[in-house]
């Protein structure tokens, strides 16, 4: 199979689950990006959640893809799965795809880059064409210093502005040695804010689960 073909059987493959909840996670060259197998295997226990990756090229230093057991995206796939007019573009399947997306972690680069509306790669250009009547997520992780820069606040306004919600960073030890804030959420309050997003069950699903228990089938 063709690198593109697998790309668009990925596609077709999601596009029959209608009932699943599309988590697409973005990940950007933070060390905070350590966390993304633990945050891919979280969201994959959540009922009814589908799961894949974009990654930048920095965020893949800080991974390796067998710790993943989901699809991940980077900016040679965008322009693999485009050969001629009829191919789709990925970064507006993907935006099409996802129901969520959440970024995680968001370095002070990709913040800035998605303030003022820059798109050079897939993840930016997700963001960029990105449908703002769905919930994006962002996790900002950077050097307490970086935080602390005023242009910092002024990004993070904008992007909330958007309508898009942060999850704020945290103070602790950092990894280069520095203390403060700037630290990327936990796994775990990132989780409790997707959660908020996932669909409810209906009442018939809901009067169908009391009816099995009652019969002891659930
Ligand atoms: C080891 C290492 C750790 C880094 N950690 C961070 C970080 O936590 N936050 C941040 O904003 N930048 C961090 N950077 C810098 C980014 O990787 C750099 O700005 C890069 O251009 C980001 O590219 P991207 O936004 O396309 O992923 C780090 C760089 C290195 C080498």
């Amino acid at each position: 199979m063709q690198p593109n073909e697998s790309v668009k059987s990925d596609f077709n493959s999601t596009a029959s689950s209608g009932s699943q909840f599309r988590v697409l996670v973005g990940v950007t060259g933070s060390v905070a990006a350590l966390k993304l197998p633990l945050l891919v295997a979280r969201l994959l226990e959540l009922p009814g959640v589908d799961v894949q990756v974009v990654a930048t090229d920095h965020a893949t230093h800080f991974f390796s893809p067998e710790e993943i057991p989901v699809r991940i995206y980077s900016d040679k796939d965008e322009w693999q799965m485009w050969k001629r007019r009829s191919d789709p573009v990925l970064h507006i399947e993907l935006r099409r795809w996802a129901d969520l997306l959440v970024i995680a972690p968001l370095d002070a680069n990709t913040l800035g880059k998605i303030a003022s509306g820059i798109c050079d790669n897939l993840l930016t250009c997700v963001v960029r064409a990105w449908d703002l009547t769905r919930p994006l997520v962002f996790c900002p992780a950077m050097n307490t210093a970086m935080w602390q820069h005023p242009i910092t606040a002024k990004q993070v306004a904008v992007l909330k502005e958007f309508g898009y919600v942060e999850v704020p960073c945290i103070a602790k030890k950092l990894v280069c040695g520095d203390e403060g804030k700037g630290a990327m959420a936990e796994v775990s309050t990132i989780i409790d804010v997707v959660k908020e997003y996932l669909p409810r069950p209906s009442v018939s699903s809901q009067i169908t689960d009391t009816k099995d228990s009652v019969l002891g089938t659930a």
